[in-house]
């Protein structure tokens, strides 16, 4: 089967192919025990930017869990590592940099950076070895943070959970924020096209805080810039955030996205109806339903399903990533519901 039939490369395309295409997001890391052993005296970035063990980590669930997609084991903040900014990932809390970029003069210091001058060679090199793996069926995503989701470290220095100091830099000083999120949009581009030139298939945007913008902040500070990240890439593109239901519309980027990812919080009709029918969905069974009793997540599921029906085309995925905890086997699981019900699907139409 050439790629191009591949059920995700379909949906993205706006066909519905017989069998739904599903993936996780997070779904190499650390749910995985075959993870946690590769990882071990190895730090997050390291890990990334070692092309062998990248590659390798990128395969361990579609091996296990016979997913339609490979998502490329990297990290938004890798990037930025590449562009000589000074980030470490802190076990169990996240990204953590050593000089947060707070005013115009530490706006004017980073982007003085050139992106052209990133040296993706390893992100290039472990991509090629996915792809040389994966062959002619299972496609490879390539992903990169929006500069929004990006800003939100960066600016604060750290996780934070309400984001306040990238959000108050749009009032306060909009002229640097328009400049540091307009680079970190080239900054993330570069990343895409390393990922994309090296065989990857599709490309997906995480905004992953969007959903603590407003409407309005959304729109004038933050959708610009993530259309400039994606603008005219040569491969279809996947957006996604958590959160953005009071903006769903303005995740299509003015119709650049060809699907649009919705957490959990939004049934998919619901978002079908918002987005209109010329975008594939993506999404949406709650991440807190892994643990749920089997009958009880199966029936969430169907309903994803069922709900996913309403839009052009769907790609199963969980409403955010794969917690940690998580019993791999429910991931399994998931997958073999999935061609259960596609062979349900195909019986109730007669064929
Ligand atoms: O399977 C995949 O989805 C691909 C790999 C991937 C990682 N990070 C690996 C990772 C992807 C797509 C990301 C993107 C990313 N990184 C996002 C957007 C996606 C999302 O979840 O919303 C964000 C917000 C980050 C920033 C980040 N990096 C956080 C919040 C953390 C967790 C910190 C922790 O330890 O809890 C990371 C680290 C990280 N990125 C891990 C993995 C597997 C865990 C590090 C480890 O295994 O030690």
């Amino acid at each position: 089967m050439p790629l191009n039939d591949a059920p995700l490369l379909r949906a993205l395309a706006g066909d519905r192919p017989d069998r739904t295409p599903v993936w996780f997001m997070r779904q190499a890391g650390r749910s995985l025990p075959e993870y946690r052993e590769l990882r071990v005296g190895t730090r997050m970035l390291d890990a990334c930017l070692t092309p062998a063990l990248a590659a390798e980590i990128t395969l361990q669930p579609v091996r296990r869990h016979h997913v339609d997609a490979a998502i490329f084991f990297s990290d938004i903040v890798v990037p930025l590592r590449l562009a000589g900014v000074e980030v470490h990932i802190e076990p169990g809390r996240g990204p953590v940099f050593a000089d947060p970029v707070r005013t115009s003069a530490d706006v004017d210091r980073i982007t003085a950076i050139d992106p052209a001058d990133l040296d993706t060679a390893p992100i290039a090199e472990a991509v090629r070895l996915v792809v040389a793996e994966l062959g002619e069926t299972t496609p490879l995503i390539g992903f990169a943070g929006a500069p929004f989701t990006l800003a939100a470290y960066l600016v604060e220095g750290g996780p934070s959970k309400e984001h306040l100091r990238a959000r108050g830099m749009m009032h306060t000083d909009p002229q640097a924020w328009h400049r540091l999120a307009g680079w970190l949009a080239r900054v993330s581009r570069v990343f895409l096209d390393a990922q994309r030139e090296a065989g990857a298939r599709a490309v997906q945007l995480f905004d992953s805080w969007a959903g603590s913008l407003s409407p309005f902040d959304y729109r004038s500070f933050v959708a610009p810039h993530s259309a400039e990240a994606v603008d005219a890439i040569a491969a279809p593109i996947i957006h996604f955030g958590v959160g953005t239901g009071p903006f769903l519309g303005d995740m299509r980027l003015d119709g650049r996205a060809d699907a649009v990812g919705v957490d959990w919080r939004l049934p998919l009709d619901e978002a079908a109806a918002v987005l209109g029918g010329d975008v594939t969905v993506q999404g949406n069974i709650d991440p807190a339903l892994l643990t749920a009793p089997w009958p009880v997540l199966e029936a969430h599921v169907r309903d994803v399903l069922r709900r996913g029906t309403a839009a052009r085309a769907h790609i199963l995925n969980l409403g955010h990533g794969v917690p940690p905890e998580t019993d791999p086997a429910v991931l399994t699981r998931i997958v073999e519901l999935v061609r259960t019900v596609d062979a349900e699907r195909l019986v109730g139409a007669g064929r």
